[in-house]
This record gives C-alpha cells, structure tokens and sequence, in this order.
C-alpha cells in the first residue's frame, strides 16, 4: 500500500487481459516500428542488425518488460507509487521518476513527429503530397519541417487528439480506441507487406532484411543500436508496463500476456521492414538515408509504384495512427501520476500535461527552422532530447528496475508472475540480476565514449 497518498476509490481497468494486451501493443508499436526501425536497420545492415535486435529483445526486453508488469501489476499505481509500494528506499523509487520523466520527454519531440505523419497523412489524401513534392520530395520535406508554424499546427493537433482520449480514461478512451485501432494497423502492415514482397525486385530487399553478414557483428555500434532500439521501441523504462498493468485485474496471467505484447511490437517491427525495404530496393533507392527515410525515400517508391498513392495513404495512415496510439500511453503515464500525486480528476491532468507536452515540443519543431543554430555537438534541439532519453534517462531506469527486481524483488516479482519454483523463473531472475545489468552498462559505457 502507499502511504499518505490519496487514492481513488476504485482504480480503473482494463475489461479483460486481451484489451490489456492489445492496448499495451497499441502503446507500444508507434514511430519507432516503422519510421525509427527502418532506418536505424537500413543504416546498420539490415539482416545483421535484426539479429542482434531480436536477441536484444530476448535478453533485455523481455525480461524488463515482465519486471515492470510485476511491479505495476503488485502496487496498482502509478509508475512512482507501484515502485514505491513494493520499496521503500529512494533509489528504486528513482526508477519511477525516471520512467514518468522520461515519458514525459519522449512526448515533446514525439509529437513532433508525429505531426509530421499526419501532415503527410493528409497530403496523400487530398493529393497534394504527390503533385506538389513529386519534383523534389527532399526539398518539400525540408521546407515543411523548417516552417515555423505549419508543423507546430499538425503537431497540436496530435496533442490535442491524444489528449482527448486519455481524458476519455481506460475503457472509454484507451480501451477503445486501441481495440479498433490496433488490429487494424497489424491489417495495414501485412497488407503493405504483402504488396511489397509482390513486386518487381523485391529479392533484393529482402536479402538485405534476412540474410545476415556476419562480419558486421565484429562492429561495436550495431549492439549498441540494436539495445537503443529495443529500449524506444518496446517504451521500456518508462512505466509503460507498470502504468498499464496496474489496470490489470489480479486473476490474469503476466508472463502470457507480457510475452504477446513484446511478441507483437516486434512483428510488427519486422513486418514493416518486409513492407519497406523491398520497395526501397526495388526502385534502387539507398537504405541508409537516416530519419528522412519514410518522409523522402517512400513517397518517391509510391509514386513509382502500381496502385502508389493508394498505398501511400494506407502507409501514411499507418504511420500516424500508430504515433497516435503510442502518444496516448506517453501522455496517460504522466497523468496517472499526477492524477495520485494532486488528486486531480483525470480530465484536469490530462490537459495539463497535453498543454505540457505539447509546450515543450515547440522549440524541437523550431530546432528545424528559426532555431536551427541551437545546437549541442552537430544535435538538434529535438536530435538531442532523444539521445539525452535514449541513452541516459532510458537505459538509467531499466538498469536500476533490473537490479531492483533481480537483488531486492525476486520473491514478490516471482509470486506476482506465477513464476515461484520455476526454472523459468529463476532464469528471469538471473537475467534481471546479472545479464541484463551488465549489458546496459557496456552499452552505456560506450555510447559515452568511456568504453
Ligand atoms: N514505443 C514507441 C514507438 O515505438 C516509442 C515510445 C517509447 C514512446 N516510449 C514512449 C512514445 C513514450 C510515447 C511515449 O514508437
């Protein structure tokens, strides 16, 4: 129990554990699948790095992941108060804090993107994107992002959408809309993926996603990557799972259902390279183009392509509900805690980090433009507050969560799992005690530079 803080009276839930399953995959595929895991794969070899990518996921994801679920599962709270219910000590607490803050950063620059794919979104609807950008994608891009306002407007506007349906709460907001949303985003990727594996060429790219070279794993930066990757893409060590397992009813199954969502954000991962890389290749395009990837590279490959604006509002439309999904987890972290923490009505804290969130990404949009010389060593403003959340403030709250669970925990974390007496069970342990510790630390080191 916490102490000395208010509390609802009755916490809400999700109405089954498929609805937790499904929303905490909404929450988690987003940009990342798509946008970030096409080009941090097409920069770093592609089959190799999915390789270390999936053993990441194993080795380091998966098990963080159930030990954030216990923990929210256990203290039913917010992500500070479930920490601080199973711990008295300030450390641990920290991993809390760390998650809520960290939620709270991703969401300036996350919108931001996010505004991005639904302006694309809507280009490729009314057409505009195709007879406009169709001489110069590049520079209709650069133009977009350098305005000072245009993509600030898209950008409230993803805000104040997501914002909406965290007010709405768990079932009737979350629940909801991810329960539609969801299974109609893994439709679209298999679809896309379909049609990309069909056309002309397509070999090609997908030698570049499957078959591995395996000289490249002699290369330091692919590990470090692929962890980055795995830690942004499954939202882990940021309460993501404590958040939403703590809507979780005590009679359902954890390892289960942590397993499927882990399973399915790297599906769809995996699916949406087969859906891009293939075309990428087919028309000859470089793999390795960096952020601009989906923005620059794709619409040229639809344009090229049977039935292309078709399939490009389809991609569009992928892209930006699955930022709207997980922008609604980013803003839902935050608000369960300030919904404890001030004892405000959902509504009221929802807005308040929306205005929030929203405040805070503007200069990021403006890194772009007017603010283009704000720099930290060749980092944009938005460039930066993803690495300083990536490498510092992420891999900081996993590592501390893993020592929690697997030194101070292990007893608690293997009765809320169901795991107690388990040869499964004692490998998680030794995983979050051991393996997973050392891992972060040789990743961090060396994305310091001190390794
Ligand atoms: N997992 C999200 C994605 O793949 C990214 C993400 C991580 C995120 N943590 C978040 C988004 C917090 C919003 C809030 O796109």
């Amino acid at each position: 129990m916490t102490e000395g803080a208010p509390r609802p009276a009755r916490r809400e839930q999700w109405r089954s554990q498929t609805t937790f399953v499904i929303a905490t995959i909404g929450a988690a595929v987003g940009l990342g699948n798509v946008w970030r895991f096409s080009y941090v794969a097409g920069e770093n070899g592609g089959a190799t790095f999915l390789l270390v990518y999936v053993m990441a996921i194993l080795v380091v994801g998966l098990p963080l992941a159930l030990a954030e679920s216990a923990i929210g599962r256990a203290g039913q709270g917010d992500a500070i108060a479930s920490y601080r219910a199973a711990a008295r000590e300030k450390v641990w607490v920290g991993a809390g804090a760390l998650g809520v803050f960290g939620a709270f950063l991703i969401m300036c620059f996350y919108l931001v993107v996010a505004g991005w794919a639904l302006k694309y979104l809507a280009g490729a609807l009314d057409g505009r994107l195709w007879d406009l950008a169709r001489a110069d994608y590049g520079g209709y891009f650069d133009a977009f992002i350098a305005d000072p306002w245009e993509p600030v407007m898209w950008q409230l506007v993803m805000a104040a959408l997501a914002t909406t349906v965290v007010a709405g709460g768990v079932r009737h907001g979350i629940e909801r809309l991810t329960r539609v949303l969801t299974p109609l985003l893994a439709l679209i990727v298999v679809g896309l993926a379909i049609h990309g594996v069909s056309q002309q060429g397509a070999a090609a790219g997908l030698n570049f996603l499957f078959s591995p070279d395996w000289s490249l794993l002699r290369s330091p930066d692919i590990y470090l990557a692929a962890l980055g990757q795995a830690f942004f893409s499954l939202s882990l060590g940021m309460g993501l799972y404590v958040t939403y397992g703590s809507y979780l009813g005590r009679d359902h199954r954890l390892v289960g259902a942590t397993g499927a969502v882990v399973a399915g954000d790297t599906l769809m991962a995996i699916v949406a390279g087969i859906a891009i890389f293939p075309a990428v290749f087919a028309f000859g395009l470089d793999p390795a183009s960096g952020p601009r990837l989906v923005f620059i590279t794709l619409p040229q490959v639809f344009l090229e392509m049977p039935a292309g604006t078709l399939v490009g509002a389809l991609f569009f439309f992928l892209l930006a509900a699955a930022a709207l999904s997980a922008s609604i987890s980013g803003i839902e972290i935050p608000t369960a805690y300030l919904m404890r923490r001030m004892a405000w009505p959902r509504r009221r804290a929802a807005l308040t980090v929306g205005i929030a969130v929203f405040a805070c990404g503007v200069p990021a949009s403006f890194g772009f433009g007017i603010w283009a010389d704000v720099q930290w060593g060749h980092r944009g403003i938005l460039e930066s507050m993803d690495y300083l959340v990536s490498n510092v403030v992420l891999p900081l709250g996993g590592l501390l969560t893993a020592l929690f669970v697997g030194w101070r925990w292990a007893g608690p974390a293997l009765r809320e799992t169901g795991l107690t007496g388990t040869a499964l069970g004692a490998a998680w342990i030794r995983l979050l005690a051991i393996v997973v510790p050392l891992v972060i630390v040789a990743i961090f080191l060396r994305a310091t530079g001190l390794l």
